[in-house]
């Protein structure tokens, strides 16, 4: 973490999760456990149909409320897709886009990433832009090629003023919900490649200023060591979001004076 440049944000992925009356009962949890962190922003990216149900439970709070995917059209024949228009007004500050199980499993392509990338941006959203490799992947010993790739091709059109948006979140295939974490030296590596990246392409300034998290089962345990990297800003967390106190323990982590 590196404060003096950029936020600090602990985001939870709460995936395929959750009711909207737990939503609400995980709300009133997490509440009273939370308090006001003063050090660090957080999110909940939740299912579309608890987002307005999580945006009532937290108005009174410092949590932010995410989608976890939006539509690049801003309307017409899409059965069963949302736009960035319809998230905003419902009350949505981040949208999580090309999540690896979106790429995965609904064919999303670094392509797709860049085109809702740039209509969640138009529409004043905050992106939370996914990256990562596969073991493959990284055994092949491809990582940073394939990191570079996906986070020029994401941030393809974006002008730099809108940079200060973006969030990028690392997170590599084999960590996520395997329980094996990247270790924090892995993690720092590639999020400084990411930011070199983003220097390249918007020079140092904005390089300094942008978000970039960790996910892949980062947990109480250990949240503290990760982001002691400087270049890892944040986490987004999947498994150890849905239990409140396991949550907060990762905030607690990251809101460090
Ligand atoms: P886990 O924390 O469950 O590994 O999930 C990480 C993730 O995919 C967050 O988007």
């Amino acid at each position: 973490m590196n404060r003096r440049y950029r936020k600090t944000i602990i985001a939870g992925n709460w995936k395929m999760n959750k009711t909207i009356s737990e939503t609400k009962a995980f709300a009133e949890e997490l509440k009273p456990l939370l308090g006001k962190p003063k050090w660090c922003e957080v999110v909940l990216c939740v299912p579309y149909v608890n987002i307005p149900a999580a945006v009532r439970a937290f108005k009174d709070s410092r949590v932010a409320i995410g989608a976890e995917n939006c539509h690049s059209e801003s309307h017409g024949a899409y059965t069963g897709e949302v736009t960035v228009e319809m998230l905003k007004e419902a009350g949505v500050k981040y949208v999580i886009i090309g999540h690896s199980e979106r790429r995965q499993y609904y064919n999303e392509t670094d392509f797709t990433v860049n085109k809702k990338v740039r209509a969640a941006l138009d529409a004043g959203l905050y992106p939370i832009v996914c990256v990562g490799e596969s073991l493959e992947q990284r055994e092949l010993g491809v990582t940073m090629e394939l990191i570079t790739y996906q986070v020029k091709v994401a941030l393809a059109g974006v002008p730099a003023d809108k940079m200060r948006h973006v969030v990028i979140a690392y997170e590599p295939l084999w960590a996520i919900g395997t329980g094996k974490t990247a270790t924090a030296e892995q993690a720092g590596e590639v999020c400084e490649a990411i930011r070199a990246v983003v220097r390249k392409l918007y020079g140092a300034r904005v390089a300094r200023s942008v978000t970039i998290q960790y996910g892949g089962s980062m947990n109480a345990r250990n949240a503290a060591e990760l982001l002691a990297q400087p270049d890892v800003d944040g986490g987004l967390i999947g498994g150890a979001s849905l239990k409140a106190p396991d949550f907060v323990q990762i905030v607690n982590a990251a809101n460090q004076e």
